[in-house]
């Protein structure tokens, strides 16, 4: 692979793996304040308020790496896909744009109020809050989500004599039908790592004897909405988002697969080395039939 190519992937695979992993658990923490912003305004307990203020702190933390990792990013459209970034600057920019123009000042100015603004707002505006920095953090996912379905699946767009892409339908880059299952099922992804954290504080709580009453709410909250979440991550999430792959981008799961050639009832691969020049998977796993069943 020529050297230049391959630094320019593995610097950028480096920074959105790094910025993902902290977007990821943003957006998961984000809906479980408000989760405990709910129940804190319906039961009118102290303790869900306590729980709150505790993951808001957390929250700040993972947001500003999310922020600090993010930006990065953008610069580097610039200085590796230079030639992607002019090309498709005038579709793929509306996003991002939009993205830092309304999600972020969404996020980070409630983020703001929940941080230093309980005693001003009362109880209600402190729940409307966290409901703001929740939509924040997931509408920023949003646009960046539609930013990739575009990428993947490109829609509303025009090529000009010089090669310039320009959008001629914001509704069709924004609504793209791409964007439903893989935007849920990443969200839900998402969702499902914040649970896992907070419902293992929770049990660290509990193993230690020490706030057995929020490790028990920590755990409490974070198994069953993790719980919901794992059933729709498979159903219907998941397998919308395979359908679309199977539908319009066969040859990226043969891939992912490891098939190399069409055959009649495919196997689902559970293990295997693929060897591209041989065209081969090396000891593989199998599964027989799984895969055509599954697509
Ligand atoms: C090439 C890919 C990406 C770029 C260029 C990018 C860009 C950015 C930028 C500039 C920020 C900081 C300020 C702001 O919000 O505008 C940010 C933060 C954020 N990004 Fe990304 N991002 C990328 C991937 C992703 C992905 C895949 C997701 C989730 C679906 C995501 C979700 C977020 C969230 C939730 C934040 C707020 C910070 C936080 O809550 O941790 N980003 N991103």
């Amino acid at each position: 692979m020529d050297d230049a190519l391959f630094l320019h992937r593995f610097h950028f695979a480096f920074t959105v793996t790094f910025h993902y992993v902290f977007a990821q658990l943003s957006m998961g923490l984000a809906l479980i304040i408000f989760i405990l912003k709910t129940l804190a305004l319906k039961r009118n307990e102290a303790y869900y308020n306590q729980a709150a203020r505790f993951w808001i702190r957390i929250f700040a933390i993972t947001f500003g790496i999310g922020v600090v990792t993010g930006i990065p990013l953008e610069f580097q459209f610039g200085t590796n896909w230079a030639q992607f970034a002019r090309t498709a600057g005038g579709v793929i920019g509306q996003t991002l744009a939009m993205e830092g123009l309304f999600a972020f000042f969404l996020e980070s100015a409630f983020l703001g109020l929940l941080l230093f603004g309980e005693k001003r707002v009362g109880p209600v505006g402190h729940w409307v809050a966290s409901l703001a920095m929740w939509v924040g953090s997931w509408l920023s996912g949003y646009f960046i989500i539609a930013t990739n379905a575009w990428m993947l699946h490109p829609q509303g767009y025009r090529i000009l004599p010089g090669g310039e892409i320009v959008l001629e339908s914001f509704k069709a880059l924004l609504l793209n039908p791409w964007i439903l299952w893989q935007y849920t099922h990443n969200q839900l992804g998402a969702a499902l790592t914040g649970c896992f954290v907070v419902s293992g504080v929770g049990a660290v709580y509990l193993l230690l004897d020490r706030n057995r009453e929020f490790g028990r709410l920590f755990v409490r909250t974070g198994v069953i909405v993790g719980a919901i979440c794992s059933v729709l991550l498979i159903f219907p999430t998941g397998d919308g988002q395979g359908q679309n792959i199977a539908r319009y981008q066969p040859v990226t799961l043969a891939a992912m697969e490891g098939l190399f050639e069409t055959v009649e009832g495919a196997p689902l691969a559970i293990l295997g080395q693929p060897d591209t020049e041989k065209q081969r998977l090396d000891n593989p796993l199998l599964l027989p039939n799984v895969l055509s069943f599954m697509t």
